[in-house]
């Protein structure tokens, strides 16, 4: 008898709503192919986290050499050279910022650590009230409950609003190219955020945002100008900033990370998607040593008790530092190519149905005028979707944001051929 409900559980997926999924055989560089023999270009990185193409050899024998010798050991009382190695490679790439490194597994989780050390630095301080935090509008931190506490409220947190802790959230001052707007947006978020500060001075913990691009809240990007307000009136009012780079991390905003884009020092930062170039699930938080000497302690209330099972595991890390191998010759991409989409993007402005076009880094975003109000549900992403795929481009709107966030091993003829295409679909809507 066939079975009336489809056995797996699709993520963010409106089931009743759902097409078939589309079966996906291989991948390779760039390209996916699938079952009904076609291939599609992977403009979105598969969900951010593939950096140089899919099934890429370096990485692929790396996971394969340490799976032959070491697949996972406990982490608490043991260690191993993968993980030594990376937490090394790490922390040498972040110039000195960060001194200390905390494995997980997932976004989420990196997110979930760092707002838990964040509170546990203050109760080791003697000031227990802070525990509070200032996020922004817009901010997507993950699915765990207090990465969706740290989100802007949505119908992702909907049902559990009444489970979320108090996080106050400051507008996100937006921006894209030709805004006039910009100052007097950014200066209404650092006044909420003073006005805040200002009123509690004992109540909040840190802020934490997503530096130079709001990712699943729209592709929504901020100014590096106001990133270093931000910090300096973090500084001034003594809360630690948190800085969840689990999308903007390696490469995606034209650096290594945006807070080195940006010359800023936050206490903290999250790590994952393209940890690991796309292969394995893993994720890291960083921080400094004015935070980690706090939990320094032989007093089991100062500790942190945090991990998970398959913390440190030996094949992320393998993956992770076959990828960063792979860095150095990814640099010339994902600095220049900024430039490829400012210069193969400027005919969209001619479509009048394309308004706030935006690019940071690799990462190129649109909004798409249409009658349906703007946002996650606006029903023209599956349109989108569909036209995409018929055209050989694997995309996933955010709403009506269209955006291109392609693996470093994009070439700039490829990225043209891209905005060749998208022209022409917008054109026929
Ligand atoms: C900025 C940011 N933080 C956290 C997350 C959550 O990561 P994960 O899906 O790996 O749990 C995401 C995922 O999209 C993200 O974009």
């Amino acid at each position: 008898m066939a079975q009336k409900y489809p056995k797996i559980w699709k993520p963010f997926t409106i089931l009743q709503d759902a097409s078939e999924p589309v079966k996906v055989l291989s991948g390779k560089g760039l390209y996916l192919s699938l079952e009904n023999d076609s291939k599609v270009m992977d403009l979105i990185s598969s969900w951010w986290v593939n950096l140089h193409g899919h099934a890429h050899p370096h990485i692929a024998g790396a996971i394969a050499t340490q799976a032959q010798k070491l697949e996972h050991t406990i982490f608490a009382d043991f260690t191993h050279d993968p993980a030594e190695r990376l937490a090394d490679a790490i922390l040498d790439a972040s110039d000195g910022v960060f001194q200390h490194v905390f494995f997980s597994d997932n976004g989420s989780t990196a997110v979930e650590v760092a707002l838990k050390m964040a509170t546990q630095y203050w109760q080791n301080k003697g000031e227990s009230g802070r525990t509070s935090f200032i996020a922004f509008e817009g901010a997507y931190h993950g699915d765990t409950l207090g990465a969706m506490s740290a989100g802007s409220r949505s119908i992702f947190s909907e049902v559990f609003n009444h489970w979320l802790f108090d996080v106050h959230h400051a507008e996100y001052p937006s921006t894209w190219i030709n805004d006039a707007d910009v100052e007097e947006k950014e200066a209404r978020s650092l006044s909420q955020i003073r006005q805040l500060l200002e009123q509690n001075p004992r109540k909040f913990a840190g802020i934490i945002i997503e530096p130079l691009v709001q990712g699943a809240g729209g592709m929504r990007m901020c100014r590096p100008i106001f990133l270093e307000k931000l910090q300096n009136l973090a500084r001034e009012f003594d809360v630690l900033v948190i800085y969840d780079e689990v999308m903007t991390g390696f490469g995606r905003t034209g650096e290594l990370f945006a807070f080195k884009k940006v010359g800023t020092q936050p206490d903290i930062i999250c790590l994952s998607k393209g940890l690991t170039g796309g292969f394995m699930p893993m994720a890291l938080t960083l921080t400094n040593s004015k935070v980690f000497e706090t939990f320094y302690s032989d007093d089991a209330l100062k500790t942190f008790w945090h991990g998970h099972s398959y913390t440190g595991n030996p094949l992320g890390c393998a993956a992770a530092l076959a990828s960063l191998e792979l860095m150095d010759d990814a640099r010339k991409t994902f600095s220049e190519m900024h430039n490829w989409h400012e210069s193969l993007s400027a005919p969209l402005d001619e479509l009048a149905i394309v308004k706030n076009r935006r690019i940071c880094g690799t990462i190129a975003a649109f909004d798409i005028k249409t009658s349906d109000s703007d946002g996650y549900l606006n029903v023209i992403s599956k349109t989108l979707k569909a036209q995409f795929l018929s055209k050989g481009m694997l995309v996933r709107p955010l709403g009506n944001v269209l955006y291109f966030m392609p693996p470093y091993c994009i070439t700039k003829v490829e990225l043209e051929e891209v905005y060749i295409r998208t022209h022409a679909i917008l054109s026929e809507l």
